[in-house]
């Protein structure tokens, strides 16, 4: 399985609508970096980027860098893994032109090729959920956590307001045709974290309106949906946030 998983993300990881860029140019990635934290406006809010100056951070699923380089200009020693050479090769440009420095390894995060209690923080953004066994990614993040590290994943929750509407609307979710995608309650991701200490869920990713989707469906969502929900108190409709952000302890 995990060779489909590469084998996908080798050929989608730039395969990308929000860019006409070539992958690589400044501008593809000054696209990605705009696009990111335009729809994941609370990334920033719930993730210190400039909070692990000296720290030694592991991002498992690095992608192509986007927030490894965040976490790099905000001073952490950064390394990456991922499956995808693509990826990789990717991350390495984004660190070069961002003029950074970052270890970068092809390795799978459920066998990761570090010793025990080797970083202080470990980073998953969407990943889990595509990896084929997403209880061996979390032992071995937690296995090369120093102890008392801070772990820090995002998973896709199964029921939030984008998965019932994608279904029905019978639009397709981003990625949903990869060889692994799994979405969760907030209670399963509970019981697989609950290997950590310590480890708080904060529901995230509330509607924002989209550039890519056209048409009808496109125009009632961002012209009816997004604006008609995000006039509903956050505190009631919180559980229902597409993004399940956790903040675990080892
Ligand atoms: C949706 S992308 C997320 C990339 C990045 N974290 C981000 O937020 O932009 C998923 C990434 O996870 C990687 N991945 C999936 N399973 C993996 C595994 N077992 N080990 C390492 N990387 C994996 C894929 O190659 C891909 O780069």
């Amino acid at each position: 399985m995990l060779e489909r998983v590469k084998h996908y993300w080798n050929a989608r990881i730039h395969d990308l609508e929000m860019t006409e860029h070539d992958p690589g140019t400044p501008e593809f990635f000054a696209d990605l970096e705009e696009y990111r934290f335009d729809k994941l406006r609370y990334l920033p809010e719930v993730v210190d980027f400039n909070g692990y100056a000296g720290r030694e951070l592991l991002e498992v699923g690095c992608g192509i860098g986007t927030d490894l380089v965040r976490f790099a200009r905000g001073g952490a020693k950064v390394t990456g893994v991922d499956l995808s050479e693509t990826a990789l090769a990717l991350a390495k440009q984004n660190a070069d032109q961002a003029g950074v420095t970052m270890r970068l390894e092809l390795a799978n995060g459920e066998d990761l090729p570090f010793d025990d209690t080797t970083f202080d923080v470990v980073y998953g953004h969407g990943v889990l959920q595509y990896t084929a066994n997403a209880s061996h990614m979390l032992a071995e993040c937690r296995r090369v956590l120093s102890p008392g590290g801070t772990a820090i994943f995002m998973v896709y929750n199964r029921i939030s307001w984008l998965n019932g509407l994608s279904k029905l609307m019978h639009v397709e979710l981003e990625h949903e045709d990869a060889p692994v995608l799994n979405k969760y309650s907030i209670a399963e991701f509970e019981r697989l974290l609950s290997i950590f200490s310590e480890a708080r869920i904060v529901p995230e990713r509330f509607p924002v309106k989209s550039r890519l989707h056209g048409g009808f469906k496109g125009f009632a969502f961002n012209n009816v949906f997004v604006g008609t929900f995000n006039t509903l108190p956050r505190a009631w409709v919180r559980p229902l946030g597409w993004h399940l952000m956790a903040f675990c302890k080892r």
